[in-house]
């Protein structure tokens, strides 16, 4: 069939990609879906900056390649074997299909499947097929969901069956933003109640981390950023201070703001300085948690004496160390409630046609997150 899709077919271009154009929105041809693999029509895509990673070649991938991978949308049809969802079913996906039989897998750590990251790294789906083509060219997927789009097939593995009374544009936000943030705080953490936290990055990903660590009882929240505009919205979501990484001397005013540094700080910029700075301002036997996707090439420095004297650890948290089966339910759920309001996050929603304008923003670090609603 017919769809279409957001292709990238060179990365690094230049900014502002309103004039350059990386993302061509073009009519491709997808595959029927093959056994365990699923049409989905795609309702609703989130920005998240891990697109524009591959789009400014921060994370090189194989192009071309057809981006977007926090969605939401409804099962169209079902291919051989897919048993357990039905046409008409609302679905999130997730960016890591998950074979269920290696080692990580076994282990409760879907995150980690061994298949699920060869797929990825080589853009196909976790059957190895690609299943998008335009002309002659067999495009690829990127991270098994290629949702800029009104049609996407997918593996099952990589698809949550969610409540269909949740908007689609809301939805979306779960796949990627949602689990990376409050996953990161909950599982990879597990943030106790009455700890102090600090959150350095205040995107889609570290907004959804503050609001985590409000849900785990933190007492107090520190939000980090170099925008102004998002260091007010951190307030408005509950950050009881606020610095801008910017300034000179912020470094020991959160030092003294925490009485020496938090219990728990977390990276969610994808900057090396972030990083680094959420490391020192966590407190000797404190928690330094990294969901940032810095370019491979990038290197942190840090004297190994430290986490030994101080009895310090880093952790990285990937999908926020979730199972996302059980977490984006859950989290639907707490959502819900009124008690992870996921979706004060929402910056606005944009047509397929204006997504390089979306990159720009989100490139800014000015919005939260943009949805692209198809
Ligand atoms: N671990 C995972 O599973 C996972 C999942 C999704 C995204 N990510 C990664 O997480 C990172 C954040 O993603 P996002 O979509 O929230 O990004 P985003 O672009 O929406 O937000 C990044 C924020 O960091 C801020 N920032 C930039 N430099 C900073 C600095 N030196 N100090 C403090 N703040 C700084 C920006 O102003 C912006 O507000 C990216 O690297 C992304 O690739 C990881
Ligand atoms: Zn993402
Ligand atoms: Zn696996």
């Amino acid at each position: 069939m017919e769809s279409r899709a957001a292709v990238l077919y060179e990365m690094g271009l230049p900014r502002p990609y309103a004039d350059s154009r990386p993302l061509k929105v073009e009519t491709v041809k997808l595959d029927e879906p093959g056994p365990g693999e699923v049409l989905v029509r795609i309702r609703a895509a989130g920005l998240c900056h891990s697109d524009l990673s591959v789009i400014d070649g921060s994370r090189p991938r194989p192009v071309p390649m057809a981006l977007g991978h926090e969605a939401a949308g409804e099962v169209v049809q079902t291919g051989e074997g897919v048993t357990d969802l039905s046409p008409g079913d609302h679905v999130v996906c997730i960016f890591v299909p998950s074979c269920g039989h290696c080692l990580p897998c076994r282990e409760g750590r879907p995150a980690l499947c061994e298949p699920g990251a060869e797929a990825n790294v080589k853009g196909t789906l976790l059957s190895g097929a690609r299943r998008i083509h335009r002309g002659e060219t067999t495009i690829h997927h990127h991270l098994g969901v290629s949702a800029f789009a009104d049609y996407a097939v997918v593996s099952r593995h990589s698809l949550v069956k969610v409540d269909p009374r949740l908007p689609f544009e809301q939805a979306a936000l779960f796949g990627c933003a949602v689990m990376t943030g409050v996953g990161a705080v909950l599982n990879t953490a597990g943030v106790k109640p009455g700890s102090s936290v600090a959150i350095v990055g205040l995107g889609g990903v570290g907004l959804c981390a503050l609001l985590g660590a409000r849900l785990a009882g933190a007492r107090q929240i520190v939000a980090v950023d170099v925008q102004g505009e998002k260091l007010s919205f951190a307030r408005e979501l509950g950050a009881s201070d606020t610095f801008d990484a910017r300034e000179d001397g912020m470094e020991e005013a959160i030092r003294r703001a925490t009485a020496g540094g938090v219990d728990y700080a977390f990276e969610t910029a994808g900057v090396v300085d972030a990083l680094h700075l959420a490391f020192r301002i966590t407190r000797r036997g404190g928690v330094t948690v990294t969901s940032g996707l810095p370019h491979p090439d990038r290197r942190l420095s840090i004297p190994p004496v430290v986490l030994t004297a101080e009895e310090r650890t880093i952790k990285g948290s990937y999908v926020g160390s979730c199972v996302p089966q059980r977490d984006i339910p859950r989290y639907i759920d707490l959502f819900r409630q009124g008690r992870l309001p996921v979706d004060r996050l929402l910056s606005g929603t944009l047509p397929l046609e204006q997504i390089n304008e979306g990159f720009d923003r989100l490139a800014s670090g000015t919005v939260a997150r943009l949805v692209v609603t198809t």
